[in-house]
């Protein structure tokens, strides 16, 4: 059995961190953590029930009706994410919400709740988990840290293809300007800003293959847990 540790990586929009994170979750057995799909999930919510970000008060009151859960669907093996009680996997990617969850991600009593429940599911290790504070403030002694990057018109090349199955009417526009503006908001939010933590590896795979990222990671990964196996 491989010991378990907790892996984290980080990153801009797009960068290929939840493939990664998925593969290298199953390679090892562990669970994959999906981040950014809890910050989805609180943004529907409050979309969904008007939810004015201005006020601290009524965001504290929301929070409290929120229960968040991950659920593997064993068709596809990915766990998937539940709002109280009802699968929102899939209706979380929609641009309506992507194009508001910077926003709700940046207020710090959302980033409060989120955290908790993040470091809760960490306690036996053995999880990747993916997002853009995991190594700083999430796992800040997180075993092994990776920092994700990849040119930009890469990444907006991977959105459009993956939200263009769901919605042939977005345009590669629309896409780009999304991933601009979150990655902005992310980076220069006052509350656990994206950045690379001093001890992540970068990983820029524009270039790299699915297979040669999961091979860097995993060669990471050996590293830290050879004196042990
Ligand atoms: O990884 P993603 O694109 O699904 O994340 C959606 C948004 O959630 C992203 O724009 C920033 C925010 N997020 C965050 O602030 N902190 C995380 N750990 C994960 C995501």
């Amino acid at each position: 059995m491989f010991p378990k540790i907790i892996i984290t990586i980080d990153g801009f929009s797009s960068c290929g961190k939840s493939t990664l994170a998925k593969q290298l979750a199953q390679k090892l057995h562990y669970t994959y953590i999906d981040s950014g799909a809890m910050y989805r999930a609180i943004t529907l919510y409050f979309l969904r029930n008007n939810i004015d970000r201005s006020n601290e008060k009524e965001i504290r009151h929301a929070l409290q009706d929120i229960s968040l859960e991950f659920i593997l669907n064993k068709h596809s093996g990915n766990s998937e994410i539940y709002l109280n009680g009802e699968n929102v996997e899939y209706i979380i990617r929609d641009l309506v919400v992507a194009e508001k969850v910077s926003e709700v991600a940046a207020l710090k009593d959302v980033r409060a709740f989120a955290v908790a429940a993040q470091q809760k599911m960490g306690i036996d290790k053995g999880i990747v988990m993916d997002g853009r504070d995991i190594g700083t403030v999430v796992f800040p002694d997180a075993e092994v840290k990776i920092f994700m990057v990849a040119d930009e018109a890469v990444r907006v090349e991977r959105r459009f293809a993956e939200m263009f199955d769901k919605n042939p009417n977005i345009s590669l526009d629309e896409i780009k300007t999304n991933i601009a503006m979150r990655d902005y908001i992310d980076s220069n939010r006052k509350v656990s800003p994206l950045r690379k933590a001093d001890d992540a590896i970068e990983l820029d795979n524009t270039h790299l293959t699915e297979k040669q990222q999961l091979d860097f990671a995993l060669k990471l990964v050996r590293k830290v847990c050879e004196p042990v196996l």
